[in-house]
């Protein structure tokens, strides 16, 4: 019989901890006990996996004793204070929040472009950021064709990858709106139904966000190409799930449309719908709930030498977050590297 794990889940009732149990029970992970964790308030709550009912604990001193593999999805905050304290019971963390992501011995894996980087981990291995992870999928298929040489990258992104606070957001604005009552937000900083906010995550003296300069870096990091000019926007826009990308990349050589589709076709975990004859280009509605990401509008950038434009849209909190994170532990366990 193959070998199961010991699994834990942090930050099981969010909205990626709540993914990450689908995914597990979805893709048949090889589970032999799970244990999940919130904070305080969700002590008690019930979950159902595989027919079982686990209740949710709080992260106590002797909470990671016998886990192999920690998913932690409850904020940096979380993960600083207890992945370290996981590894040192003895699991891998694959961490999803920020806390980890540049520091040079922790590995930054999307699994499809760079899971040879999980060998030098030292237990703990983190998942990009949603958009990063999105943006990088089709990024990379394109710098193995002609070698980037510049990305200009603006994102539409979803309220789910603010966490279950930015889906009741929505939800409740859009009823408030729906009742002719006046619309007021309580998790973003402004009204986002019928809206968009051109601010994620905090600003910087540079007068980017959080969300900018993770994406520079971590495009960067996961490519390998650590002076890659990156030019980002990033955008929250009132779509439940899936972020959606609008990229800009020039090319040291030309790589044409034709070349691109060929090489995004060929690229696992990308799929292109690009038919604009049929109308037919990725969007949100259709993407959400798919382990793809959706290639479409690819069309030569006539403005100048060795550019192309194209659509990028990925399901944040599957391919932008848990299934990029459960990927990641299969890849472990196949590396034999836990
Ligand atoms: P809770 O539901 O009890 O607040 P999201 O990103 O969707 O907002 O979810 C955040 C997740 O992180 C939730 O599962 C939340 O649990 C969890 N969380 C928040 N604070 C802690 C903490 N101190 N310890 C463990 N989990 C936490």
């Amino acid at each position: 019989m193959s070998k199961v794990y010991n699994v834990a889940v942090v930050g099981a009732t969010g909205a990626v901890g709540q993914t990450t149990l689908r995914l597990l029970a979805e893709r048949n992970f090889p589970v032999a006990g799970l244990r999940l964790f919130a904070s305080q308030r969700s002590v008690g709550k019930k979950v159902t996996f595989k027919g079982e009912e686990i209740a949710m604990e709080a992260v106590g001193p002797e909470a990671f004793k016998g886990v192999e593999i920690a998913f932690f999805s409850a904020g940096s905050e979380q993960s600083r204070e207890y992945a370290p304290q996981a590894v040192r019971a003895g699991a891998v963390v694959v961490d999803k929040s920020s806390a980890f992501r540049m520091e040079p011995d922790v590995p930054l894996v999307v699994p499809e472009i760079n899971a040879a980087a999980l060998a030098g981990h030292k237990g703990i291995v983190a998942c990009p950021n949603c958009t990063s992870i999105v943006t990088v999928m089709p990024l990379k298929p394109l710098h193995d064709a002609g070698k980037l040489r510049r990305v200009i990258a603006t994102s539409y992104q979803a309220v789910s990858g603010a966490g279950v606070n930015g889906i009741a957001d929505l939800e409740q604005e859009m009823r408030a709106w729906a009742r002719g009552e006046p619309i007021t937000p309580s998790y973003f900083d402004h009204q986002i139904a019928f809206n968009v906010i051109p601010h994620i995550d905090k600003f910087g003296e540079d007068g980017y966000t959080g969300e900018e300069t993770k994406l520079i870096n971590e495009v960067r990091k996961i490519l390998e190409a650590p002076s890659l000019p990156i030019s980002p926007t990033t955008v929250r826009v009132p779509v439940f799930t899936a972020h959606s990308i609008a990229v800009n990349a020039e090319t040291e050589s030309k790589v044409t449309v034709e070349q691109a589709r060929k090489a995004f076709e060929a690229f696992p975990g990308l799929t292109v719908w690009d038919d604009p004859a049929q109308n037919r280009y990725p969007m949100p509605v259709e993407v959400e709930g798919k382990d793809e990401c959706y290639v479409g509008r690819i069309r030569e950038d006539f403005s100048t030498a060795n550019a192309l434009n194209f659509w990028v849209v990925g399901d944040q909190l599957r391919k932008g977050a848990a299934l990029n994170g459960i990927q990641i532990a299969e890849e472990l366990i196949k590396r034999n590297l836990m």
